[in-house]
Formats: C-alpha cells, structure tokens, sequence
C-alpha cells in the first residue's frame, strides 16, 4: 500500500519523519510547530509535528541540536496525496534544552528557516523545569482542528476492539510494551483519561484514588496494613507502576531493586541484613528465590519485603513475625 510504503521508506531515511498534510495551504504561509511548538517542554520523545503551510515545498531538513537529519523528500505525489503539507516525525530529543532548525527547500533552494527551543524533561521534579518553558497539549480543539480531516479525533467507543479505537493510529507505542495493562489492552483509554477543560484526554484522578476504582480489593488490604509502606500510603502508585505498560512485569518502571533503591540508597551502600563470609551483605539478585521453588523467580528486594506494606516490622514476607522466622523461608529448608 502507497502510504504504507511512503510511511516506512521515509522513516529510514532518517531518525525521525512520518507523515504531512495541508488542507488550507496558503502559498508562502510560515510553517507552523504545531508540537511541541516552540519554548514548551515535553515529558516524551515521540512526535514533532509541523505544519508547512504550503505544498510547494519539495524538501524538509530538521537539524536538532546542530545534528543535521537527511532531506525528506515531501514532494512526491504519493507524499502530497497521504499527508499534503503536514510533517509527523518521530524525534530523539536530548535530556533538557533542543534547539531544532527547521529548513525547507524548493529543489536545491532554500526557502525558508524556523526556529523552536523545546525543552524534554526526564525526571520526576518538575520544579527543574526553567520557567520559559510552558506544558502543552495536543488534544486542544485548535490543535484536533488541524487533524480532523484525516483522523476520528472523537473519544465516542475507546474500548474493544484495537483497530475501531481512535486512540490506535497514534498511540500504538503505549501498547507494545510487554506486559500490558488490562484496561490500556482494552482501549479502556477514557476509563482513565476522562478529561477536563480544554485538555480532552488529561488523567483527573492520580495514583490511588483512581488505581482502587478497580482494585477495590487492593485497596482494603493495603489501608488495613498495620504497616503501610510510605509510598503506597502516600497513594503514589504510579512511581513504580505505569498505568500502560512496560518491559518488566506487573507494569513496572523498572526492575524491583532498581526502583527501591532509587529511595533506599542506604541499603545499596550498606551491609545488608548480615555480613557474610565474603565480607558483604546478604545476596539480593542474581540467583533463585528459594522460598518459592520452581517459580523462576530471582531474588530480590520483594523475596523478603511486601512492596505495599504488611502487618509486621518491615513488611517481612509471610508475615513473617521477625528475622529468624525470615530466615527460616529460606534457610534450614
Ligand atoms: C491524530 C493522532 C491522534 C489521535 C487519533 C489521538 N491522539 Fe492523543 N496525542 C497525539 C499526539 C501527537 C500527542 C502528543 C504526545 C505524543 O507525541 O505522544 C497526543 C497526546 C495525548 C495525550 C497527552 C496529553 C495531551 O493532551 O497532549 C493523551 C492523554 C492522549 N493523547 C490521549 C488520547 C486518547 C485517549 C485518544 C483516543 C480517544 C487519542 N489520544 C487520540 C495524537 C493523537
Ligand atoms: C492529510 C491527511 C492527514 C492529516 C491532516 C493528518 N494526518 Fe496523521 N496520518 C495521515 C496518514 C495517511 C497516516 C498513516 C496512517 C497509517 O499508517 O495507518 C498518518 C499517521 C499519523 C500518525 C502515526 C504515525 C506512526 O506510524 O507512528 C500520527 C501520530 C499522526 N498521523 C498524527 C497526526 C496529527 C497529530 C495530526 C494533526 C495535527 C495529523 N496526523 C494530521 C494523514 C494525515
Ligand atoms: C489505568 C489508567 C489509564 C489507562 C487505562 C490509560 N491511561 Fe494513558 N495515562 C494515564 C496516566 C495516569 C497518565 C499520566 C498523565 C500525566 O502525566 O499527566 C497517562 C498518560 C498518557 C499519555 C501522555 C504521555 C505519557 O505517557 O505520559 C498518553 C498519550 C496516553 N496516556 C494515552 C493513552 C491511550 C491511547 C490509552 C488507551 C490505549 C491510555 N492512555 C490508557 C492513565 C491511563
Ligand atoms: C479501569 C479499571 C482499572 C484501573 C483504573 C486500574 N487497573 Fe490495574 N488492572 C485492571 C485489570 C482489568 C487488570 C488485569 C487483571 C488481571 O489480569 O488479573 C489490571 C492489572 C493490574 C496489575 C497487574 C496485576 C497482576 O496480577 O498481573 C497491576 C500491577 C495494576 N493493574 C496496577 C494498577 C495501577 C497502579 C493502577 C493505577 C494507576 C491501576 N492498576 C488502575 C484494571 C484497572
Ligand atoms: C514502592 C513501589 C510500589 C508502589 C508505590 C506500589 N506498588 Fe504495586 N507492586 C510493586 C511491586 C514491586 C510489585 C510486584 C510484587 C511481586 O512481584 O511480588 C507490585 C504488585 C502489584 C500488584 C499485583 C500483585 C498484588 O499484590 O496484587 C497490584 C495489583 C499492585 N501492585 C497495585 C498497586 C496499587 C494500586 C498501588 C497504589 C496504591 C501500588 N501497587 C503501589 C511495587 C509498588
Ligand atoms: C518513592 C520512594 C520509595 C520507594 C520507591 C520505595 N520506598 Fe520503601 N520507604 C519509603 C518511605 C518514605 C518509607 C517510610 C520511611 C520511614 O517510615 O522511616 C519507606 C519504608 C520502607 C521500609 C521500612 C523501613 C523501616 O524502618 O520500617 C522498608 C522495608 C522498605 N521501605 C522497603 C522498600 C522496598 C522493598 C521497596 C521496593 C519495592 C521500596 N521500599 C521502595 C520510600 C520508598
Ligand atoms: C534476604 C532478605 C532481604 C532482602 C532480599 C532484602 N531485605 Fe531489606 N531487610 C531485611 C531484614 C531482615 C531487615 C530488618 C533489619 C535488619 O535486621 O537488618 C531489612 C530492613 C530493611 C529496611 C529498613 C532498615 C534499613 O536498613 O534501612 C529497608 C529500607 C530495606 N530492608 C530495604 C530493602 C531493599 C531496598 C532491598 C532490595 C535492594 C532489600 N531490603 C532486600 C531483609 C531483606
Ligand atoms: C528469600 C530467601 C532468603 C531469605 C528470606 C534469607 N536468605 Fe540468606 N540467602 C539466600 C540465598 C539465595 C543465598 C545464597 C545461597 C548461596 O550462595 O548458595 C543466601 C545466603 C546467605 C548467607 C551466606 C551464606 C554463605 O555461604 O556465605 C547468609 C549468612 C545468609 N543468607 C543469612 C540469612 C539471614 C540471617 C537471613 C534472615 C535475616 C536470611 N539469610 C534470609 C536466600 C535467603
């Protein structure tokens, strides 16, 4: 299929494009960012749209970062008739500031030069972000205006089956993951992504006010700890789980002493638990987790603490009442 095809060779042809369009064009018209568009920040790499405002142009060059991208060729007939003067490419952004030049070209012309600054933040403390920089959303009617045309922008029968979703053309990426979350494998998307305002898809309830929606059962256990786990008390589910999917199992942002440790760095330094013949702590990755045979599962920081909380000191395991009882899960079996 042409477009299919169009889509694809033009993605190796550089790091970045995907498609175009132009329904208003307007000859000579500035291009427009319609996003990010220029000093916002973003939390994620996947898009950078633009609009070029006319179909005379036969070539685009995105430079990022004085990093130069190939020429895309958006001249072609094919090109024209599947996306007219609209540039969906796929970026790498750097951690912080981008400085990204766009130049079109009319043969070997150049034709115009834009500028934007974008700002990609990776971390969790958003007062990092310089105050220049403003959010953005691209579920704006004057943002959806522009893809309308091509796209069902309506939010009407999300869920059931993937290809009736309108979510699925764009957001494919937050399906691949390798364990998917039940509701996002359903396009339950507007479960969560009920709305509000001007931002058509913004998530209302955070953490567990809207994970315990559907795992009420979940909630009485992990309110009724004697023990709750800081975090998990606090609500904050979604530091270790995300809510779409991920390569580590039960929807993790990581491997589960990657995360711990990430708030526990004392235990990484220290001696954990004993000191052993070799002088340091207790093994806590890399081998078998002998209390629960045959299951596959490797030690680690969750073999003996409840990531949620428990009823005991530590949230040991099996309710394990103290160290020795731990011990024994393991030892003198
Ligand atoms: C025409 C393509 C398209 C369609 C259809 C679409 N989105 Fe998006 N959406 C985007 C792009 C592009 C972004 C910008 C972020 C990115 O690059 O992923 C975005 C951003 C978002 C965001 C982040 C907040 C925001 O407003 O920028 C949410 C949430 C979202 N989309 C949810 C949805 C849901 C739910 C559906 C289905 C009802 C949907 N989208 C349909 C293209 C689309
Ligand atoms: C002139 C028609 C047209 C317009 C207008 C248009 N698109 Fe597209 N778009 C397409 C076509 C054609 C595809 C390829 C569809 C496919 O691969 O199934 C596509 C694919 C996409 C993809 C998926 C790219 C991928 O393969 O990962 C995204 C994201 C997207 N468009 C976002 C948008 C957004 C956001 C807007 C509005 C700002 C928009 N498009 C406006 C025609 C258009
Ligand atoms: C279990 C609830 C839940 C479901 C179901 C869900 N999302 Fe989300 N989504 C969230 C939360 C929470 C965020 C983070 C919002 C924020 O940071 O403002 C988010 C963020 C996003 C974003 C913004 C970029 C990002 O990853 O931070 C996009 C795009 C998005 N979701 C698309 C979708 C699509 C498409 C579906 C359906 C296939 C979907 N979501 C299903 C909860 C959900
Ligand atoms: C719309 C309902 C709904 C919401 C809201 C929801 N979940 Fe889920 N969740 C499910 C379903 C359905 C499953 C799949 C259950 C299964 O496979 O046993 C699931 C599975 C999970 C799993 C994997 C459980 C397992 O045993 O494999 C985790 C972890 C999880 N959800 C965490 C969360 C977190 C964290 C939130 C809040 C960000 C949340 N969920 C919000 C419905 C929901
Ligand atoms: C400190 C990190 C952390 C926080 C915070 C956290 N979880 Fe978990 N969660 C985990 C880990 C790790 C596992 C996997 C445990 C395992 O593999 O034995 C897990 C497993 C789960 C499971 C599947 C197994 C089970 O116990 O049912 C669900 C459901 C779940 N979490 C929901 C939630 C909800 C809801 C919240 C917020 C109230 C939350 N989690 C907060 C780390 C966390
Ligand atoms: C977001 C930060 C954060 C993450 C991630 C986190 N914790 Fe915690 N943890 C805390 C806080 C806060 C406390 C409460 C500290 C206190 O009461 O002194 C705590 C307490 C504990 C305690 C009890 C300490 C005591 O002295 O009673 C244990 C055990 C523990 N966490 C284990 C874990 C494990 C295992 C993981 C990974 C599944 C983990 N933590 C991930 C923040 C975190
Ligand atoms: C083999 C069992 C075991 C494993 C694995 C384990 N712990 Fe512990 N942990 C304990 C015991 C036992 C204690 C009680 C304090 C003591 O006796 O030293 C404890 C105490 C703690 C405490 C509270 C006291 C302190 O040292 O701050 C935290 C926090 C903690 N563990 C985090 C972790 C993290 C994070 C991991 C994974 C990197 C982990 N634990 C792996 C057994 C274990
Ligand atoms: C979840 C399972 C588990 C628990 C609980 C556990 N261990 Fe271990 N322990 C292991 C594994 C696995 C090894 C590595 C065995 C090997 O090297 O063959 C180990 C090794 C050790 C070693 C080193 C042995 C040697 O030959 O150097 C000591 C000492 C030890 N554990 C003490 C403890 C103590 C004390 C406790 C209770 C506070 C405890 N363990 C709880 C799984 C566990």
């Amino acid at each position: 299929m042409a477009v299919k095809f169009l889509a694809i060779r033009i993605r190796t042809l550089t790091v970045a494009l995907i498609c175009l369009l132009a329904f208003t064009a307007q000859a000579l018209a500035a291009m427009t960012f319609i996003y990010p568009d220029d000093k916002s920040w973003v939390v994620r790499s996947d898009h950078f749209i633009i609009k070029l405002n006319t179909v005379d142009v036969t070539g685009v060059r995105v430079n990022v970062n004085n990093v130069p991208g190939d020429l895309l060729e958006v001249g072609t007939p094919e090109y024209r008739k599947a996306f007219r003067d609209m540039l969906i490419l796929q970026p790498l952004w750097d951690p912080g500031k981008n400085q990204v030049v766009v130049e079109a070209f009319k043969g070997e012309e150049r034709v115009e030069t834009a500028t934007a600054e974008i700002f990609y933040f990776v971390g969790n403390d958003y007062a990092l972000i310089p105050p220049e920089y403003k959010p953005i959303s691209l579920h704006t009617p004057e943002r959806e205006k522009v893809c309308v045309h091509c796209h069902n922008m309506s939010a009407a029968a999300t869920a059931g089956v993937e290809k009736e979703s309108p979510c699925f053309t764009c957001h494919r990426k937050v399906l691949t993951a390798r364990y998917v979350h039940g509701p996002t494998g359903t396009y339950s998307c507007a479960y969560c992504h009920t709305g509000t305002g001007r931002m058509k898809y913004a998530v209302t309830r955070r953490g567990g006010a809207l994970c315990y929606d559907c795992h009420t059962d979940r909630g009485t256990v992990f309110k009724g700890f004697k023990y709750p786990h800081g975090p998990v008390a606090a609500g904050m589910c979604e530091y270790c789980h995300d809510p779409h999917g991920s390569f580590y199992a039960m929807q993790l942002r990581g491997s589960v002493n990657d995360i711990c440790l990430s708030c526990h760095e004392s235990v990484r330094k220290g001696i954990h638990i004993v000191r052993t013949a070799t002088g340091e702590g207790h093994i806590l990755s890399g081998r078998p987790d002998p209390s629960k045979p045959g299951s596959g599962r490797e030690m680690s920081c969750v073999s003996c603490h409840d990531p949620h909380g428990g009823d005991v000191r530590y949230y040991f395991q099996s309710k394990a009442e103290d160290r020795m009882a731990l011990c024994q899960l393991c030892h003198n079996k």
